[in-house]
């Protein structure tokens, strides 16, 4: 197939979505695809468009998305997202066969980049933009599980405007509409409160404070209809933050989770419903946290998981036998439009 991936883009997850897209690009090139790696945001690698031949047609890898492209570490204190997605990047997705969205956060993973994509007639991966949009917003996504029996910590959703209002401690405050943990923070009594909603307020309008669990981490994928074996996340200091996500050593994960079958039995059986219950397509995240009573409660589902071979859901479907190329050549073999 010729492939478009689509990374980058203009969110706080910029830099992780630039490290899953050229990871993609080359899974796929090993699998036999014309693929070309396009970055929502900036557009082609060196305003040129570049098909990477698949290997067996003497293509080579491609190891450099980002050259030449200016820094834009700095997006992680941006709160306003400006026009996504240029006519030219539409144009070269239109080439494709499949667009392959590696992006996360933002625009990419909220239902807006599948919407732009739908409306142009373009096959993508992954959920359609409904299922993006009740994903990402933790706020919907939250009430949807509750109306669905599926349990999540109380939680209170937060605007400017009632920002005075206080909640219980400890909890956590977090946007919205985030991901990777940017912008979350742990709030251990009333001292920390207006300092955390002031962090929280940067990133989004909209934040949520949600009762702390203390308890283990999980996740559990989903592809094709069945569950991933579960992960257990155990961060070496503090809870799984985005420093703790991506500098390496810094969290132990064990996959299959050392956990007795029926609470594996129990995480697989959530993650399916909570997958259905948003309406989400053919490959989602789910993440849990479970009190050490054995309660189980599910904090948000991920449409757009991190997808190096080292991220969580490429781990749990090689414990399930499903190499890393595999994974991206099944995902972009099931998409949508
Ligand atoms: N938001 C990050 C990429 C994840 O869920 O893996
Ligand atoms: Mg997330």
């Amino acid at each position: 197939m010729k492939i478009v991936v689509l990374a980058g883009g203009y969110s706080p997850e910029r830099e992780v979505s630039l490290s899953s897209g050229a990871m993609i690009t080359n899974a796929l090139i090993e699998k036999g695809h014309n693929v070309c790696l396009v970055d929502s945001y900036l557009g082609v690698a060196d305003n040129e468009e570049v098909w990477f031949k698949s290997q067996k047609d003497g293509g080579n890898y491609y190891h450099q998305i980002g050259k030449n492209a200016p820094d834009l570490k700095h997006l992680t204190d941006i709160t306003q997202e400006r026009g996504f997605i240029g006519n030219r990047v539409i144009e070269i997705c239109s080439l494709a066969d499949v667009v392959f969205l590696a992006l996360h956060g933002g625009a990419g993973e909220n239902g807006q980049m599948q919407a732009v994509l739908d409306a142009h007639g373009i096959s993508y991966t992954g959920s359609d933009y409904a299922g993006c949009l009740q994903a990402m917003d933790k706020h919907l996504a939250k009430l949807i599980m509750r109306a669905s029996g599926i349990p999540t910590p109380d939680w209170k959703l937060y605007t400017k405007e009632k920002a005075m209002e206080s909640f219980s401690f400890p909890c956590v405050a977090k946007p919205c509409g985030g991901g990777s943990s940017v912008g979350v923070i742990m709030v251990e009594d009333q001292s920390q409160w207006e300092e955390a909603l002031r962090t929280a307020f940067k990133y989004e309008e909209r934040i949520l404070a949600e009762v702390k669990i203390t308890g283990r981490e999980f996740s559990v994928g989903v592809l094709g209809g069945k569950a991933l074996p579960a992960i257990e996340i155990i961060p070496k200091s503090g809870f799984y933050d985005y420093e703790n996500k991506y500098q390496s050593d810094r969290t132990e994960e064990i996959c299959p989770a050392n956990i007795i079958k029926k609470r594996a039995d129990e995480m697989e059986r959530l993650a399916l419903n909570v997958h259905e219950a948003l309406g989400l397509g053919y490959y989602s995240r789910i993440d849990f946290l479970m009190e050490e009573n054995g309660n189980i409660y599910c904090l948000e589902a991920n449409t757009l998981p991190g997808m190096t071979p080292f991220s969580l859901l490429p781990q749990e479907a090689l414990a399930a036998g499903i190499s890393y190329a595999d994974l991206c050549d099944d995902i972009a073999n099931h998409w949508r439009g």
